[in-house]
């Protein structure tokens, strides 16, 4: 298994791009499972979650070329299989969004349920649940999935998600832009990644409104055509090395990113004491204020609010901020399990149901440690960043699923730190 060594204490300085957004590709990727002719998509990062989704299409017949690294041409005229197998479900809940497209277009899909995650049971009933509204029927046989719509075609309907789900919401977006009739979506997941989605369905003859709110309405048409997108930068890994250049007292040209998807995220952190300028509508200028950080509470909530997927990053954040600040998790019932971690480097951390107490600003140790999940291995990779001494992270293979090249990224603007590998491909792209 991967690992990082990371000698940290060392201030970031430099530019970093960023890449594609994984969250985006992955559903964008799972609709072109919608048309029979060519879609193609660019900047698609080049991360397992990816390398994974692609090999789910091509399982289920479809010919994916890549005549760049980052671009994805995609073409599912000849769908053999409508089954998504255990094998990928289990290292990729993400292959749950074959569901949606395989039902509308195909009228029957097979996919293995996902189980728990690290992070919590991830259950996908509100998924299910507006399959059914959509005339689905649902059944689970030997841990797989099984749907169809009875007369080969989804009808539209209203559908009322009793909780905000992003998946979820992608996932009937995509089955009600064949269905026939209007599909409604009532407390619809307003991600910018819904957003890019509806984008690209709509421009391949999808009719949908009102992504990006919490109500999509989806006027549902006969078939989709071919289309060629560009996905949006990823907000995740954007303020994940805005946390890199302020926890290490550094200074960071943040490129290709869209700081209107970030928002919440820019506003708190620029209340702790960050200071993050945007050079133009694409740049962010970041570093330390000149008094250091200060600690400041923080709630993770659906979109537009702070989001779950920068929590883990931000308690790493609190670690060297000055004062107590309370980090409290309302998307997952188990995603703390960085915390334990950055107690081993020297945190004084108390968790306490969904809440977490950092006491900072406490001097921060090389140790070794362990990833648990995606976003927790950012938040050891920046404690490491900030920590006198070697850190070794073990089970990378968590974060080499969402970050691209993270250690040539970090290589370019100044950081040691380097990777143990047995994966030759992950490796030589990183060199
Ligand atoms: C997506 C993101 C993930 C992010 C999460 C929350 C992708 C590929 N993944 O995950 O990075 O952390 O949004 O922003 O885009 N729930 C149910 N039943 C369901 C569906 C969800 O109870 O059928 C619950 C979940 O357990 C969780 C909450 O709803 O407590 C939100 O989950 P959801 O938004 O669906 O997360 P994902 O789409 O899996």
């Amino acid at each position: 298994m991967d690992k990082f060594i990371i000698n940290g204490g060392k201030p970031l300085k430099g530019k970093i791009e960023i890449s594609g957004a994984k969250n985006s590709a992955l559903p964008c990727l799972a609709a072109t499972l919608l048309s029979s002719e060519v879609v193609i998509l660019h900047n698609v990062p080049y991360v397992k979650d990816l390398i994974t989704q692609r090999r789910l299409l091509e399982d289920l017949g479809a010919t994916v070329l890549t005549p760049e690294l980052r671009t994805h041409k995609v073409k599912a005229a000849n769908i053999e299989t409508f089954e998504a197998p255990y094998e990928l479900v289990k290292t990729m809940r993400a292959s749950v969004l074959a569901l949606g497209p395989l039902l509308a277009r195909f009228g029957q899909a097979k996919v293995s349920l996902p189980g728990g995650c690290a992070i919590g049971t991830r259950p996908i009933d509100l998924h299910l649940k507006a399959f059914e509204q959509l005339g689905a029927t649902v059944s689970l046989e030997s841990g797989d999935v099984v749907a169809r719509a009875p007369k080969g075609r989804l009808i539209g309907a209203d559908v009322h998600f009793e909780k905000v789900t992003v998946t979820g919401t992608e996932n009937v977006m995509m089955a009600a832009a064949l269905a026939s009739g209007k599909t409604t979506i009532h407390n619809a997941a307003q991600e910018p990644e819904i957003e890019d989605l509806a984008d690209l369905l709509n421009k391949m003859g999808a009719r949908i409104k009102g992504a990006g709110t919490d109500q999509i309405e989806i006027e549902g048409v006969e078939a989709l055509g071919g289309a060629e997108h560009t996905i949006i930068p990823d907000r995740i890994e954007t303020g994940t090395f805005i946390v890199a250049a302020a926890i290490t007292g550094g200074e960071l040209e943040i490129k290709n990113c869209e700081p209107a998807h970030l928002k919440a995220v820019i506003e708190k952190l620029r209340e702790t004491g960050v200071v993050i300028e945007e050079l133009n509508p694409t740049t962010l200028l970041v570093k330390c204020g000149d008094n250091g950080l200060t600690a400041k509470d923080v709630t993770t909530e659906p979109h537009p609010l702070f989001p779950t997927d920068m929590q883990a990053q931000y308690m790493a954040l609190m670690t060297q901020s000055e004062g107590v600040s309370t980090v409290t998790e309302t998307i997952f019932e188990n995603r703390f399990m960085h915390a334990s971690e950055l107690i081993r480097m020297g945190a004084k951390i108390e968790i306490s149901g969904n809440t977490a107490r950092v006491h900072g600003k406490t001097e921060l140790m090389g140790a070794p440690v362990q990833a648990s999940d995606l976003r927790a291995s950012a938040s050891l990779v920046l404690a490491a960043l900030a920590a006198t001494g070697e850190t070794l992270i073990d089970r990378v293979y968590h974060i080499d699923r969402g970050y691209e090249t993270i250690v040539k990224k970090l290589r370019n603007v100044g950081a040691e730190i380097e990777r143990i590998t047995d994966n030759m491909a992950m490796a030589a792209e990183e060199v």
